[in-house]
């Protein structure tokens, strides 16, 4: 198994993040919300990047990219919506069909964890998932977040959020 790292987004990712979004778009989007036609071009993918830089350094987002040696991106994950005052925030996270099955999910929720607790000093996560995406929900139970017995709003039944106090 090829070894990775997990680190902070950052702006000359621009290409490898293309090829990754690419590479996956149609496997996403089994799972999760498309995104917007104009996001799948340099430029757009180098605005993503900026926008998510700016709320990193405005504190309310941490995006990760989990990388094999030789630069190739096979994942992302993301604190979202920080919450200083509520020391909360929401994760997220997708991997490339092609790395799935090897653990990277778990590795980088594990990783989001610990950087929630010891970076942000954050004491609850919570996620989203589909009903359908048994994958998702094996990450994250095993990682120690519980499922809420309710959905949140009317209408979201097919929808289950999980959360995890730390
Ligand atoms: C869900 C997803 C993140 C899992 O990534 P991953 O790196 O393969 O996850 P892991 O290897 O850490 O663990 C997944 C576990 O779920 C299991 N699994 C995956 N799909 C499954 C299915 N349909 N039925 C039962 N188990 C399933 C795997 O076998 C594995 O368990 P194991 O280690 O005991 O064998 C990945 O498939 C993905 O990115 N999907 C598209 C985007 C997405 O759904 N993001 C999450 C939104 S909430």
């Amino acid at each position: 198994m090829k070894p990775v790292r997990i680190r902070t987004l950052q702006s000359t990712d621009a290409e490898a993040l293309l090829a990754f979004e690419l590479d996956n778009r149609e496997w996403f989007e089994r799972f999760i919300d498309a995104r917007d036609a104009a996001f799948y071009s340099l430029q757009g993918v180098t605005d993503h990047i900026a926008a998510y830089l700016s709320d990193l350094a405005a504190g309310t987002w941490h995006p990760f990219v989990i990388e094999e040696a030789g630069g190739k991106l096979v994942g992302r994950a993301n604190l979202k919506s920080i919450d200083m005052s509520e020391r909360s925030a929401e994760i997220g996270y997708r991997i490339a069909q092609s790395a799935c099955g090897r653990g990277l999910a778990t590795l980088a929720v594990k990783h989001m964890i610990q950087e929630a607790q010891l970076h942000w000093n954050l004491k609850q996560l919570v996620a989203n998932v589909y009903a359908g995406n048994i994958g998702s929900a094996k990450v994250l139970e095993r990682c120690g977040f519980l499922i809420e017995p309710l959905p949140r709003q009317e209408g979201t039944e097919h929808e289950y959020w999980f959360g995890l106090s730390i």
